[in-house]
């Protein structure tokens, strides 16, 4: 067995319009890169490569959190050392957390002789993402763990993922350098849903799923509107609806607030249209005067892996 191991875990996008806290989809980059080295001391330590000053206490950062979740589950006496390099910036809405949490136990797990399930690797993932934003959820964590597009179907009273292909799709994110903290944004979404806006709602999960399942990028398209969240979380987003018209206009097939937000993310058909609808979702907020950065990526039909063993 190796003493150490050096993972990818990618970026995700989470909701994927109507799918709040169900949807997620695995990118092929931006990914953290993450060592972590079988250590005779017991407990978790934790470094970061990156200039990002995030903390490396293992009891509030989310990869040393989701690790000690695992060692709760481990009999003989061990403990991890983790170095972290963020490849994904924090607070960018593309699953920054997740993929820290994820990466440290995909390696831990590979270092104890992959004794655990996916399934159960989500469980510990979660805990880690409870810390970053005060929510048991895992649509992050699911596409960051399977790759390709994810269903959390529940959570309770087991965790049950589905893991289904994704036709070949390139994502444009816009992120703005506002703070929408997660916590905060899910403390605006109402409490109840009326069931007109429910049917509608549950109309277009069904129409996102069959989309997915038969490469239609037209369904794809017209099922990710959401009724319920998008709405709620309208006023935290500025450019929104600007960036998501002069998106559709560059070609995208359409897309949202991704996940919680301040990102927007479109999906496309290629690389060169992602690119233009990134350059015109950028300037949205060029003209807002707020500062931005832009990612593109390819939806990856893996997830966090094992890249090297030593
Ligand atoms: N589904 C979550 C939300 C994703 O929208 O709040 C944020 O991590």
């Amino acid at each position: 067995m190796p003493d150490s191991v050096l993972v990818h875990s990618p970026a995700t996008l989470s909701n994927l319009g109507c799918g709040f806290d169900v949807f997620g989809l695995a990118l092929a980059a931006p990914y953290d890169t993450i060592r972590i080295r079988r250590t005779a001391e017991l407990g978790v330590r934790i470094r970061h490569l990156d200039g990002y000053n995030l903390t490396t206490d293992p009891a509030r950062n989310v990869a040393g959190v989701a690790v000690q979740a695992l060692l709760r589950e481990v009999a003989e006496p061990v403990g991890f050392e983790i170095e972290i390099t963020k490849g994904i910036k924090p607070g960018s809405g593309v699953g920054s957390s997740a993929a820290s949490a994820v990466g440290a136990v995909v390696g831990a797990n590979a270092l104890l002789g992959s004794r655990f399930t996916k399934m159960q690797l989500v469980d510990f993932a979660m805990a880690g993402e409870m810390v970053a934003s005060g929510a048991r959820h895992a649509d992050n964590i699911a596409p960051a763990i399977f790759g390709g597009f994810t269903v959390v179907r529940a959570l309770e009273p087991a965790i049950d993922i589905l893991a289904l292909p994704a036709p070949p799709l390139w994502v444009a994110v816009v992120h703005p350098q506002i703070e929408v903290k997660t916590s905060d944004s899910r403390k605006v979404l109402p409490p109840a849903v009326p069931l007109a806006l429910a049917v509608r709602q549950w109309a277009n999960v069904a129409g996102l799923v069959a989309g997915f399942l038969t490469a239609d990028y037209g369904l794809i398209g017209r099922s990710m509107d959401d009724y319920i969240v998008e709405p709620a979380r309208l006023p935290l987003i500025p450019g929104l609806v600007e960036a998501r018209k002069r998106a559709l206009a560059a070609g995208a097939i359409g897309g949202g607030i991704s996940g919680s937000g301040p990102s927007i993310f479109m999906l496309n058909k290629t690389e060169a249209v992602a690119q233009a609808v990134g350059v015109a979702m950028g300037s949205v907020f060029a003209e807002l005067g707020i500062e931005f950065n832009t990612y593109i990526g390819a939806v990856a039909t893996e997830g966090a892996k094992v890249v090297s063993k030593a």
